[in-house]
């Protein structure tokens, strides 16, 4: 709390020039928008990242070791900026979050309809705000901009003033970043070929996160499936990672959810119940004359007591049956848009 007041009493007397008084209070407004999108990390590391190890490494070079090992980088410009771009899903937004596990910092997590909900006219006020804000942080801290493309779209002749002033701000304060002592700032988008070009200009570390490869879904797939009974249908996947060629990291995610959930979705169908253990019940799909009896009970699954009912275990089928349910996102149109820009980018 002290540390933020502090920033805010510096910010205010940097921002002392300003002589209109709606841009005074403004100010303040903007300067809470920033500080209200500061989040705690939501997981604790690069582990938390399954796959992608290249990209990790990546990271790791360019922003965890400069904190840890600073001796390496004595003669070696040290990294400030990073734009990473890919379909949506691949994890852009968990890699965020896993380096600033790493480096114990906060997240000014922003996104460009954030920025762009401030008054028409004062969004460039917002942008040298939110830039402010990174200059005084008390602790390391990354600066997060997603869906950047929103922001600094590439520059056409019939654009508004106050989009050209805004982008005219953001590269100026882009172009100074290097200079803040504690913050990293990193963008992300899904479609880097709308980006300015002096934007991009600007990100010497640009970063593809790809669809996952074939061993990444593995991976992912132990990662999403550990702790449930599916994680033991792992030697036999192979169809299932022939199948999932083209799905993002969030539609496996997605895909495994739907798996876990096929057991409890079908009781809505039950008709008949079985009573196991005293208190339980199972589905029974056919009784047969001899299993008629006491322990049978014929009702729909809304009848039966709260917390007694149990499903099936989910199996590998489940898991093939969802590729049915779940279908990859990320059109493969958009796949080969992003080869052909990384070839050429
Ligand atoms: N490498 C990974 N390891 C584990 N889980 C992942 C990984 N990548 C993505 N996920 C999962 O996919 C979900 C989506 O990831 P995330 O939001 O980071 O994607 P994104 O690339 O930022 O997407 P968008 O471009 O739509 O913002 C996460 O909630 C997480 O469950
Ligand atoms: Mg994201």
């Amino acid at each position: 709390m002290h540390a933020t007041l502090t920033n805010l009493k510096t910010l205010m007397e940097d921002m002392e020039s300003s002589p209109k008084r709606r841009t005074r209070n403004n100010v303040k407004r903007f300067y809470k928008t920033v500080e209200d999108n500061k989040i705690k990390p939501k997981l604790s590391g690069l582990k938390d990242i399954a796959g992608y190890e290249d990209v990790k490494k990546q990271i790791k070079t360019l922003f965890v070791l400069p904190l840890k090992q600073p001796q390496l980088y004595l003669n070696r410009q040290s990294q400030k900026t990073l734009l990473l771009f890919g379909p949506p899903g691949t994890g852009k937004t968990q890699l965020v979050h896993a380096l600033a596990a790493e480096t114990n910092a906060d997240i000014y997590s922003l996104t460009a309809s954030t920025i762009m909900s401030a008054y028409i006219g004062e969004t460039e006020k917002m942008v040298e705000i939110m830039f402010k804000v990174m200059k005084h942080v008390p602790r390391i801290s990354i600066l997060f901009l997603d869906e950047i493309d929103g922001l600094c779209r590439k520059r056409h002749g019939s654009e508004q003033d106050h989009n050209r002033r805004l982008k005219t701000e953001f590269m100026c304060q882009l172009s100074n970043f290097d200079e803040n002592p504690q913050s990293f700032l990193i963008c992300a988008t899904n479609c880097p070929w709308d980006l300015d070009t002096a934007f991009l200009r600007r990100f010497n570390n640009r970063i593809y996160v790809p669809l996952p490869n074939r061993f990444e879904r593995v991976e992912l797939l132990r990662l999403y499936t550990k702790d449930t009974v599916l994680y033991n249908t792992f030697p036999f996947w192979e169809d299932l990672l022939n199948i999932t060629e083209g799905y993002s990291c969030s539609d496996l995610n997605d895909l495994v959810r739907n798996a876990l959930l096929r057991p409890v979705n079908e009781l809505n169908d039950i008709k008949i119940w079985k009573l196991v253990d005293d208190t339980h019940y199972i589905p029974v799909s056919k009784v047969s004359v001899e299993e008629f009896g006491e322990h049978l009970r014929f009702c729909n699954l809304e009848e039966l007591p709260d917390k007694s009912v149990r499903a099936r275990d989910a199996t590998l089928e489940d898991l093939l049956e969802s590729t049915n349910e779940v279908k990859p996102t990320v059109p493969l149109r958009e796949i080969e848009r992003f080869d052909e820009y990384i070839k050429w980018h």
